[in-house]
């Protein structure tokens, strides 16, 4: 019998943190879950996905709007803005760290954002099955953990065969965004995307120019104060045959 193929099969992106929640972070999660937090069909582990679990959009948001996925979204600065900033979007938060799923609903919630959701999940299996195929406007991977240690940088997102699973979620002619402080993982996008058939440099020159709807965050901040330049990458997905 041929072997049933996961992602577990290859190394993932990150590494589960324990993640002690503070008090408040745990009443977010209890509280807020059911308005934000997408109830995934799991496979095989807590952050995997069924493969036959399909996200309804229309259902989701109860209406239908351009969807803007962002994946590692952090403490969720740049999404809650974002969603804050422009009602007339849909913006999917994908992200592993609790606390950080817990600090993004709490501060979604202040803002009395609406047009948000959350997954916590393995972003490429979101990518390749759980999201319908074409659903997403734009996706945004920004700061995504640089693993740069040489014995590490197999587990980095953007890796071979990556594009294929962005590609399968983004609509024709949509947007793939990046932004990392981290040069050697900057020239292994820009490799990887470029190699890609079903994606096109959407910038002249050798990066793009700064995404004007990302918002300063912690680990940008953190890159700029140890002196790495910041670097933006933008890639249009080919319409579809
Ligand atoms: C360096 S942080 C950057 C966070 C945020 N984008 C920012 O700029 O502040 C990278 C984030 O990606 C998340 N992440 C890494 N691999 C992931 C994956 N395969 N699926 C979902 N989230 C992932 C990590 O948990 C972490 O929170």
């Amino acid at each position: 019998m041929p072997e049933p193929r996961t992602f577990r099969d290859e190394p993932v992106s990150f590494v589960r943190r324990s993640g002690r929640m503070s008090e408040a972070q745990e009443r977010a999660f209890a509280e807020l879950a059911p308005r934000y937090l997408l109830d995934v069909p799991r496979d095989v582990a807590w952050t995997s996905v069924h493969p036959e679990a399909r996200m309804d959009p229309a259902e989701e948001y109860g209406r239908v709007a351009p969807l803007i996925v962002e994946i590692g979204s952090g403490q969720g600065h740049a999404i809650v803005s974002a969603a804050t900033e422009r009602p007339d979007d849909d913006f999917l938060a994908v992200e592993v760290f609790r606390a950080g799923l817990a600090r993004t609903m709490l501060d979604a919630d202040k803002a009395g954002v609406r047009n948000l959701r959350l997954i916590e999940a393995n972003a490429p299996e979101v990518l390749s099955t759980y999201l319908p195929e074409g659903a997403a406007a734009e996706v945004w991977i920004f700061f995504s953990d640089p693993w740069h240690k040489k014995r590490h940088t197999k587990r980095r997102l953007i890796r071979p065969g990556f594009g294929d699973a962005a590609a399968r979620a983004i609509a024709d002619g949509g947007l793939l965004r990046l932004a990392t402080d981290w040069e050697d993982y900057a020239l292994q996008m820009r490799e990887v995307l470029d190699a890609e058939p079903l994606f096109e440099r959407a910038f002249d020159g050798d990066w793009a120019e700064r995404f004007d709807g990302r918002v300063m965050t912690a680990f940008e901040r953190k890159g700029i104060a140890k002196g790495r330049e910041i670097r933006d990458l933008v890639y249009r997905r080919k319409p579809r045959a």
